[in-house]
């Protein structure tokens, strides 16, 4: 879990104090109803401070937690390294610019673009509480169907907005953000849905002649895309807060977010060697893998005890991290 996870779950019950909870709750039905579609929504989502607010409760700790994930990849293979100013597009309530002030520690610059008014006006709130580089974050009205060019950056993240955009849009905003920064971050829900507009934004960042940095252990077809029924994900677990727990009706204290994601970078940087595909099974003296490989092969590796190192490192191996580890 990110470090700044705790900060940002005390600020939202700092905002979210005194507001009125059955609104609350109305909202985040609403939201559920237009997430659970997967459809692109055909109107501003966050189009009201309630909504908003709802947004920041109910989804922001879960994106916080998967953009999080996902950068933890990143810095795996030093693509996050002299990332100093993040352009957040789409950036809404502001959770991936949290998640990168957690993950990088030399930033010093955020600029967070999105055409919700409401949303970036809760963000500005909420960021008060946070580090001071969030803080200070400079929040920008802009409608990415404009298609104009947005501010520069080391880092620009798309977090949870491609497969809101029309399809005829998402390739233009694709090139923007490799227009504006050197690495480019794209996360989606870990869905069939998700999974294929984080596919389409790989095969457009390939196209302009970048490399993957994650999770992608190659540039090659990828080979989950021909399994049937089959799609990249990975979870990132994360605290539920007791308002968390209120709003979703739910009783345990943690919830694991799905996500699919691809970190691309303008300079070749070193991928890791494989790549974790699901939960890894432990049976007694075993571990078996489903394993992403260079070659652009996927498939799976059993780690007997009689390989004792192996085994040991299989056993600390998670779903979605590299493999084999490196020493
Ligand atoms: C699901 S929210 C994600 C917010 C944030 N990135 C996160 O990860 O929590 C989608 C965001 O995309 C923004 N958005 C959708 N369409 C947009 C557009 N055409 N231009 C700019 N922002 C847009 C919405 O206003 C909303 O804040």
């Amino acid at each position: 879990m990110s470090g700044v996870a705790p900060a940002l779950s005390r600020a939202l019950d700092a905002v979210l104090d005194g507001a009125d909870p059955s609104a609350l709750r109305r909202a985040t039905v609403r939201l559920v109803e237009v997430y659970r579609s997967g459809a692109p929504p055909s109107a501003q989502v966050l189009a009201d401070p309630t909504s908003a607010l709802a947004y920041a409760a109910y989804r922001m700790p879960a994106t916080h937690a998967a953009v999080a994930r996902a950068l933890r990849e990143g810095s795996r293979v030093g693509a996050l390294d002299g990332v100093r100013r993040l352009v957040d597009v789409g950036g809404g309530t502001g959770a991936a610019a949290w998640a990168v002030a957690g993950a990088v520690p030399g930033l010093e610059s955020v600029v967070v673009v999105d055409s919700s008014a409401d949303a970036l006006v809760l963000g500005r709130r909420v960021a008060r509480h946070g580090p001071p580089v969030v803080a200070g974050a400079t929040w920008t009205r802009t409608d990415l169907a404009d298609r104009a060019p947005l501010p520069a950056g080391d880092l620009a993240t798309l977090s949870y907005v491609l497969g809101e955009l029309p399809e005829d849009l998402r390739p233009a905003v694709v090139d923007a953000l490799a227009a504006a920064a050197p690495r480019v971050l794209v996360v989606e829900p870990g869905t069939p849905r998700g999974y294929a507009a984080v596919l389409a934004a790989r095969d457009r960042l390939l196209a302009l002649g970048w490399h993957l940095a994650a999770p992608c252990p190659h540039a090659l077809a990828c080979p989950v895309a021909a399994r049937e029924g089959d799609w990249c994900h990975v979870a990132a677990r994360l605290d539920r807060s007791a308002l968390h727990r209120r709003l979703k009706g739910a009783t345990l204290g943690h919830e694991d977010e799905k996500l699919s994601y691809v970190l691309a970078t303008r300079e070749p940087v070193t991928a890791a060697p494989g790549r974790v595909l699901r939960r890894p099974q432990t049976r007694k003296g075993l571990v078996g893998l489903e394993v992403c490989r260079a070659d652009g092969t996927a498939g799976p590796e059993v780690v007997t005890r009689r390989d004792r190192e192996r085994y040991r490192q299989a056993r600390d191996t998670g779903w979605g991290d590299p493999w084999p580890p490196a020493v």
